[in-house]
């Protein structure tokens, strides 16, 4: 069976293209650029030339990024940086539904004596700047927000917010991870001082990611070691996937325009005929300021996992939001901080996709979901009732 692949926004198929790009450099080419033989320092020309192509994407200088081994190392970098760089600054603001990769190190800087305000979604998802205006102080040391959410798609509105971090002073990270590759951005005419980007996303292999540092931004280093990444982040640099992620930086900017318009057509006809041949189901998130590739959808009275179960009988991959703690399913931190009801938030689901979605494979979805749906509401003990739902959910929590 083959598989149908709409779960790109937590990882994409590495582009062939990129793959016989960077074989060589696994094989053939594996010195360390850093040696002063030849057979290492050519490497040197080679990594620069990846930097530059990465660097076009953002719209960046080749100077200001910084490799990393993910998006998750690029976002402790940039948070620990700045509070590094300003000492005297205890206040740290971010959001509700902002990845865990931000979230738990401001859990941990909370326990280490900062103060973290974390700015509240309405039920799209969206932010309201007045209570960022209000939360801002000269004590602001760092303002740490997403581009677009990885789980709605919702997209911030990151230079307004930028605008108004810049008059308190305070340094501006954005983690935009899901939105490199989908949002045309130019790092030139920005408020971000510091920008996160993951190359798994982005059609490019797992273990490679860079942070954008704007020049004249002081930056201290999370890795100490040696002086590679002009001293911003020790380590051997991973040349083959450094090359690799410049070519899928280069091929996402040659495609940005069209596979955008393509996927957002694609998401597009699967969200509203699915929304018209399914009774009481939803979509979450910002409906015009989303990601195109994007679609979250609550399913009422049934169970996101036990859809995604379903889906997988066919071969279709898709994602839901909730977290397995301790062998419970708590849902997703994100749909709960938009206040969604219980009905929706346990029965919502994410399809992602990428420029190698195909019609036949939303055809496909669109073929399957109803019956899915049907199916698990048939079983479903509360289907229209609303009341038991939420008492049964409430009962589960109780004895959780
Ligand atoms: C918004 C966001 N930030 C950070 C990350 C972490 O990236 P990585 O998996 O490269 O560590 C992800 C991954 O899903 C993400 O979606």
């Amino acid at each position: 069976m083959s598989v149908i692949y709409l779960d790109n926004n937590a990882t994409t198929k590495v582009d062939p293209e990129v793959i016989d790009l960077m074989l060589p450099y696994l094989r053939d080419y594996y010195g360390n650029p850093s040696s002063m033989h030849t057979f290492g320092g050519q490497l040197g020309k080679a990594v620069k030339i990846a930097r530059q192509q990465l660097a076009a994407l953002i719209g960046a200088d080749e100077s200001e990024i910084v490799y990393t081994s993910c998006g998750t190392e690029g976002d402790n970098a940039a948070i620990r940086a700045a509070l590094l760089a300003q000492p005297e600054k205890r206040h740290i603001i971010t959001t509700q539904v902002e990845h865990p990769a931000v979230l738990n190190v401001c859990k941990q800087l909370e326990t280490q004596g900062y103060n973290v305000t974390y700015l509240s979604v309405n039920s799209q998802g969206q932010l309201d700047l007045n209570e960022l205006e209000a939360s801002l102080t000269g004590n602001t040391a760092l303002v740490t927000i997403m581009y677009a959410n990885n789980e709605t798609g919702t997209i911030f509105p990151i230079e307004q917010i930028g605008l108004r971090v810049k008059e308190y002073g305070a340094l501006f990270h954005v983690d935009a991870v899901q939105a490199v590759g989908k949002i045309p951005m130019n790092m030139k005419n920005s408020t971000i001082d510091m920008l996160t980007l993951s190359g798994h996303k982005i059609h490019a292999p797992k273990g490679i990611g860079a942070l954008y540092v704007r020049r004249g931004v002081r930056f201290r280093p999370l890795l100490l070691g040696g002086h590679q990444e002009r001293g911003r982040r020790a380590g051997t640099e991973n040349v083959p996937s450094i090359i690799a992620l410049g070519r899928a930086a280069e091929l996402e900017l040659l495609h940005l325009e069209e596979a955008t318009t393509r996927e957002r057509k694609l998401r597009d006809r699967l969200e509203q005929t699915l929304l018209a041949k399914i009774p009481d189901c939803e979509v979450n998130g910002d409906p015009t300021q989303r990601l195109p590739n994007t679609t979250n959808i609550g399913f009422k009275y049934i169970e996101g996992e036990a859809i995604l179960l379903s889906l997988n009988k066919y071969g279709i991959c898709a994602s839901s939001g909730s977290a397995c703690t301790s062998g419970s399913l708590e849902p997703s931190h994100v749909l709960r901080a938009m206040g969604l009801p219980y009905t929706t938030l346990h029965g919502s689901i994410r399809f992602s996709l990428s420029r190698y979605t195909t019609e036949a494979e939303i055809d496909r979805v669109i073929e399957v979901m109803p019956d899915i749906v049907a199916r698990l509401r048939a079983m479903s003990p509360f289907k229209n009732d609303d009341a038991g739902w939420l008492q049964s959910q409430e009962q589960a929590l109780a004895h959780s």
